[in-house]
C-alpha cells in the first residue's frame, strides 16, 4: 500500500489524495504552514491520518522557532500549535495529536535541541502507534463479521484516513485475511467521493471485491438484502456515543436501523472526546459551496445557493457498537466509552 504520509529526512512527505486514484504523487513539507494547507484542501484527510500530519507539522514549526530562550521557545510553540488546532474543527484527533505535542514539549527538558529530538521521535512513534492501533481494531472488528459478507461502508476510513491499515476498512482487511469471503459496498461519497476515489482503489488494490454506489441508493441496495452489516469510520465520538462522521453516514446508519443490518463505528480511541457530551455539541465544518455547485464539468443553475456540511452526526441509539483497539464498546455508551478510556489512561 502507498504510505499515507513519512519523514523523508527533514520534510513530511504527503499523498496527495485529491489526484487519487489517477495520479500517485507526494507534496513534499518543509514547514508547518504546508502542512496546514495539505490538511485544509483534503490532501491529506480522515481523522487519524489528520493527526499524525499535525504531529509532524509542529516538528516542522518547532524546528523554525529561531529562539534560544526555553521559556520564549515554548510560548512560541504554543503560538504554533493553536494555529495548526485550526487547520479542521471536526476531527478530534487533530486537537488530540496537538495535545500530545504540547504535552511533551512541556515536560521535556530544557534544551531546545532536545525538546526538538523528542518532538521528532513522538511523531514517529504516533505514526507506528496508529498503524498498531488499526490492526487490534481490525483483530477485534473482525469477530463481528460473517464468514461471507458484504460490508456496506461510507467515506473513506481506509490506508489513506490513517497512518496505514485503516479503521473500518481496516476490520475489511482484518476479515480477509481470517479468511472470509468479504466484499465491499463503497458509498461514492459525494461531494468529494473518498468513497468512489479512495475506498474502491485500496479495496482493488488488495484484491477486495468492491462496488461503488451512489450515496442516495443505500436504502435501495438494502430493500434487495445486499448488505449483511455497515462499518464507517469517525472523525469525533461525543462522550454519548453520538458519532460524527462524513455527511451521508447519519442516512446510512438510518437505512439500516429500518432493514435490521448491524451498524458498526470503528474508531481509535483518540477519536472519542468525553469533553464533548454530546453530538450536538461537535463542531461541524462546513466547506466551500464550490464543492456542491459544480461537478465532473456539470455546474448548477446559476444563482444557487449550496449546503456543504462536511460531516453529520448519527446519533447514538443508531449505533450496534463501537469498535476500538480494546474491543468492541456497546451501549450505554456514556458508560462503556469512560471506561475504555479510563482504562487506556492508566
Ligand atoms: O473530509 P474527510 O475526508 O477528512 O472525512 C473523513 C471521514 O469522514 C472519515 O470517515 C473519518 O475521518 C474516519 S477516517 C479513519
Amino acid at each position: 500500500m502507498v504510505p499515507t504520509l513519512y519523514w523523508e529526512g527533514d520534510v513530511v512527505m504527503i499523498l496527495d489524495q485529491r489526484k487519487l486514484p489517477g495520479k500517485t504523487t507526494f507534496i513534499a513539507c518543509k514547514d508547518m504552514r504546508r502542512v496546514i494547507y495539505c490538511i485544509q484542501t483534503l490532501a491529506v484527510r480522515g481523522a487519524p491520518a489528520i493527526g499524525v500530519a499535525a504531529a509532524m507539522g509542529l516538528v516542522l514549526a518547532a524546528r523554525a522557532i529561531r529562539v534560544k530562550d526555553p521559556v520564549k521557545w515554548r510560548e512560541r510553540f504554543s503560538a504554533s500549535a493553536e494555529i495548526m488546532r485550526a487547520a479542521r474543527p471536526t476531527a478530534v484527533n487533530l486537537s488530540w495529536a496537538v495535545e500530545r505535542m504540547l504535552a511533551l514539549a512541556d515536560a521535556a527538558p530544557q534544551e531546545v535541541e532536545t525538546i526538538l529530538a523528542m518532538l521528532r521521535r513522538e511523531s514517529e512513534l504516533m505514526l507506528a502507534e496508529d498503524i498498531a492501533i488499526n490492526k487490534a481494531m481490525g483483530r477485534h472488528g473482525a469477530k463481528l463479521v460473517p464468514k461471507k459478507a458484504t460490508i456496506l461502508t461510507h467515506c473513506n476510513a481506509g490506508s489513506l484516513a490513517t497512518g496505514g491499515y485503516g479503521t473500518a476498512l481496516g476490520v475489511v482487511r482484518a476479515a480477509a485475511e481470517a479468511g472470509k469471503r468479504v466484499k465491499v459496498i463503497a458509498d461514492e461519497t459525494r461531494p468529494l467521493l473518498q468513497g468512489a476515489r479512495l475506498t474502491a482503489w485500496e479495496m482493488v488494490q488488495e484484491g477486495i471485491p468492491v462496488a461503488v454506489a451512489p450515496d442516495g441508493a443505500v436504502g435501495a441496495i438494502m430493500d434487495k438484502d445486499l448488505v449483511d452489516l455497515c462499518v464507517v469510520g469517525a472523525d469525533r465520538i461525543a462522550a454519548n456515543g453520538d458519532v460524527a462522521n462524513k455527511i451521508g453516514t447519519f442516512n446510512v446508519a438510518l437505512q439500516a436501523r429500518r432493514h435490521g443490518v448491524p451498524f458498526y463505528v470503528a474508531a481509535p480511541l483518540s477519536t472519542i472526546d468525553l469533553d464533548t457530551p454530546s453530538g450536538d455539541l461537535i463542531p461541524i465544518e462546513e466547506r466551500d459551496p464550490g464543492e456542491v455547485l459544480s461537478f465532473a464539468g456539470s455546474k448548477a443553475a446559476e444563482g444557487s445557493e449550496a449546503i456543504n456540511l462536511a460531516f453529520d452526526v448519527t446519533p447514538n441509539d443508531l449505533v450496534t457498537a463501537i469498535i476500538t483497539e480494546k474491543g468492541v464498546l456497546k451501549p450505554p455508551y456514556n458508560r462503556s466509552l469512560a471506561a475504555a478510556k479510563a482504562v487506556d489512561k492508566i
